[in-house]
């Protein structure tokens, strides 16, 4: 892809000025002449007075034939691949492939490899765990794996005509629309039981541009394939000596769910604000089938929707163009201290009593406002190991602190105060000298991306507002401790949050206009827990709904901490309560407005986001998954 968008790049500069859009990609459009060939491609008109109560599914009588797949096949210029998910080489039957098995087995945990499957959702939870990857040396018989439960078809897309089609293809036939672009999500939003799932990730391209012009932005900028990924921005900051915000981990996508969601950067959110406010422009898919350029002047409710309002819900998005900066240098301060040794070597970390661990924990926390404010972005865990025959339960505490544009002696000075505090509390940490980087994808250069781990869990969080972090005596600051520690102490769970206030004066314009959870802006951390009980096929419903339950109720003493703030909706609980004021706070009803009007046959459809509450799926036996029908309410 990189070389052949290197190689058409002359042609693209030549002509830019005459397109409205980015890529070459975006230059394949659905036109008349091809839904003459195939009218079940015919772009929306307005939606008839009755919708179907369901979408169809697989099986129905009214699920298009063999025949009408094929030549939508055929308008697709061949990019349609049937919805089978890797694990089924493993099972007896049609689909049996010992070869495809066994890279299914060493793959299965591996983001780099699930990201390449085109319809696989990291957590098999999210559609009923229906089929699971089988242990070596076994092949169980082809009714165990579910493929019901999977997406039906898959667009592999290259072009903006492929998508144009599957969008009318899906609404012509009243079928379930899905978009998968890493498959990351956390909440089940990337995936649906026999549903047409249109998959952006071969949509990768960039170009950076050193002057770029809208309303009160001038300065550098580049335009951003949409399936760009955290290391692929990594590798072109480091070719053209920029710095744009980009994820925290290798292989999360730039610019589908993260931005669409907010975005944060676990390293310069604290200077650059968020994902959604880097964005001067957009190229979108519309639920009738269009294909159209959105920014602070041309479908203005688009722009402003689409960065921040939630994913997959607005449009699909094909590409942007983004804010860059010059190269940013980082120093960071890392820091470990726990109540007993880990391992048997005694002599490895700082170990505390537990009283003077969670006092340690204060001291941490209360230097949030100090290192926001200098526009620096901390990480920590917390958590517990098990006490074993020769070791007892032990805490452990692991932080960072990201300084960007600090250089080492000055990190080294601003963070002192830390240091010394702790010490006075009985800390015996010396103060290492903070690692400097000269630019920021120094810090987390990985060509290739090193990959993260795919699991299998339910999770929470709770955004946890600056305001209650000002007074580190005062009992705002005391009842988030006291949830901090009884989460780790009596959940057993561990506790991870990232530091960042993204201000609407960070976002600056047009990015603080824009449908970015309000919460969020008021935030100073985010916290996260994540459910290691099984979810996976051996655990059944009652014993998921049981963890759950378990889960929430500590979530639930977050929430009781900090009324009136919310939840981050990329990495959230599907089931978080009072969603819509929790992940949209005032924006709730603009957005709903804005959906009404941009999709009123309800084309795009994902769990917790806006209007999804109008529908629900069935048959999933209590739980939030996704296998099955959708229908409305
Ligand atoms: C290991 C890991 C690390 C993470 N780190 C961070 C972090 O540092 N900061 C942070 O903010 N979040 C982080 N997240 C959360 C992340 O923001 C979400 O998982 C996000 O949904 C990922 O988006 P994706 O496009 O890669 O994933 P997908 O699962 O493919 O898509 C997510 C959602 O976006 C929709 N979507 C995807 N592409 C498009 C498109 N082109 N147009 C319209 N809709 C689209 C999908 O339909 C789905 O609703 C992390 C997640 C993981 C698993
Ligand atoms: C679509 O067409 C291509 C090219 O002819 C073919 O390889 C592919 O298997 C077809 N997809 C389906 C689902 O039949
Ligand atoms: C998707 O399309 C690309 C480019 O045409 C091709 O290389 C790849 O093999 C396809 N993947 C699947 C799963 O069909
Ligand atoms: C214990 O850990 C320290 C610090 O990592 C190391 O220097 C030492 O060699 C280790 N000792 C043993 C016995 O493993
Ligand atoms: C603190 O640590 C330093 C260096 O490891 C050591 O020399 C010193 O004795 C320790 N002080 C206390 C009070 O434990
Ligand atoms: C397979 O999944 C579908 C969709 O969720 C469901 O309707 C069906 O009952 C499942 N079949 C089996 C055998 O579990």
């Amino acid at each position: 892809m990189l070389s052949f968008v290197q190689s058409v790049s002359l042609f693209f500069l030549a002509s830019q000025s005459v397109l409205a859009y980015n890529f070459p990609y975006e230059s394949v459009q659905l036109k008349d002449a091809d839904v003459r060939k195939n009218p079940d491609i015919a772009f929306g008109k307005r939606p008839l007075k009755y919708q179907a109560k369901c979408k169809t599914f697989p099986g129905d009588a009214n699920w298009p034939s063999v025949e009408r797949w094929a030549a939508f096949n055929t308008s697709l210029d061949g990019a349609l691949v049937r919805g089978i998910p890797p694990a089924a080489s493993c099972y007896e039957g049609p689909y049996y492939d010992a070869t495809k098995c066994a890279e299914t087995q060493a793959g299965q945990f591996q983001s780099l490899w699930a990201q390449e499957d085109p319809i696989i959702p990291y957590m098999q939870w999210q559609l009923g765990n229906p089929c699971p990857v089988p242990p070596l040396g076994t092949t169980p018989p082809a009714a165990a794996c579910n493929i019901t439960s999977y997406p039906a078809y898959a667009v592999n897309a290259t072009t903006v005509k492929q998508i144009q089609a599957a969008v009318n293809f899906a609404r012509n036939y009243n079928i379930r629309l899905v978009i998968k672009n890493t498959g990351h999500d956390f909440v089940g939003r990337a995936t649906g039981g026999g549903a047409l799932l249109v998959w952006t990730h071969k949509l990768k391209a960039f170009e950076s541009l050193t002057s770029f012009k809208v309303g009160k932005y001038k300065g550098k900028a580049a335009r951003v394939g949409a399936a760009l990924q955290q290391y692929d921005q990594h590798n072109y900051m480091r070719e053209y000596d920029i710095t744009m915000l980009a994820p925290g981990s290798t292989t999360v996508g730039s610019f589908g769910g993260y931005m669409q969601g907010g975005g944060f950067s676990t390293i310069v959110t604290g200077k650059l604000g968020l994902m959604a406010d880097q964005v001067l422009g957009l190229e979108i898919v519309t639920a009738d089938g269009k294909f159209v350029h959105a920014d602070p002047y041309k479908n203005t409710d688009l722009f402003w929707a689409i960065r921040g309002g939630g994913p997959s819900n607005f449009g699909i998005v094909t590409s942007a163009v983004i804010k860059t900066y010059d190269v940013l240098p980082i120093s960071v301060v890392d820091l470990t201290f726990q109540t007993n040794p880990i391992t048997s070597n005694t002599s490895t970390g700082v170990q505390v009593p537990d009283e003077v661990f969670w006092k340690g924990i204060q001291i941490y926390f209360s230097k949030l406002v100090q290192w926001t404010d200098a526009k620096g972005v901390g990480w920590n865990y917390i958590y517990t190991v098990a006490p074993t025959a020769t070791t007892k339960r032990t805490f452990e505490f692991i932080g960072q602190v990201n300084l960007p544009g600090f250089t080492a002696a000055k990190a080294k000075e601003f963070v002192a105060p830390l240091y010394a505090e702790l010490q006075a509390a009985g800390i015996n940490l010396t103060q290492p000298d903070p690692k400097y980087f000269a630019s920021y994808p120094e810090q987390a250069f990985r060509p290739q991306g090193i990959g993260e781990v795919v699991g299998n869990g339910r999770f929470t969080s709770r955004l946890l507002p600056r305001d209650n972090f000002l007074n580190p005596k005062g009992s705002k600051f005391q009842k988030i401790m006291a949830a901090i520690r009884s989460w780790v102490e009596e959940g057993g769970y561990t506790f991870h949050s990232v530091d960042f206030t993204p201000t609407e004066k960070l976002a600056g314009w047009p990015g603080k206009d824009s449908a970015v959870n309000p919460h969020l802006r008021k935030s100073i951390a985010h916290f996260t827990g994540f459910d290691f009980a099984s979810y996976g096929p051996d655990a059944s419903p009652a014993q998921q709904i049981e963890s759950h339950k378990r889960l929430d109720s500590y979530a639930q003493k977050f929430r009781d901490a900090t009324p009136g703030s919310g939840a981050y909706m990329n990495e959230a609980d599907v089931e978080e309560p009072n969603w819509k004021e929790s992940f949209y706070g005032d924006n709730y009803h603009r957005l709903y407005q804005i959906k009404k009007a941009r999709d009123p046959w309800g084309v795009f459809y994902a769990v917790t986001m806006v209007a999804s509450d109008e529908w629900y799926v069935q048959g999933t036996q209590g739980l939030p998954s996704q296998q099955g029908r959708l229908c409305r309410k």
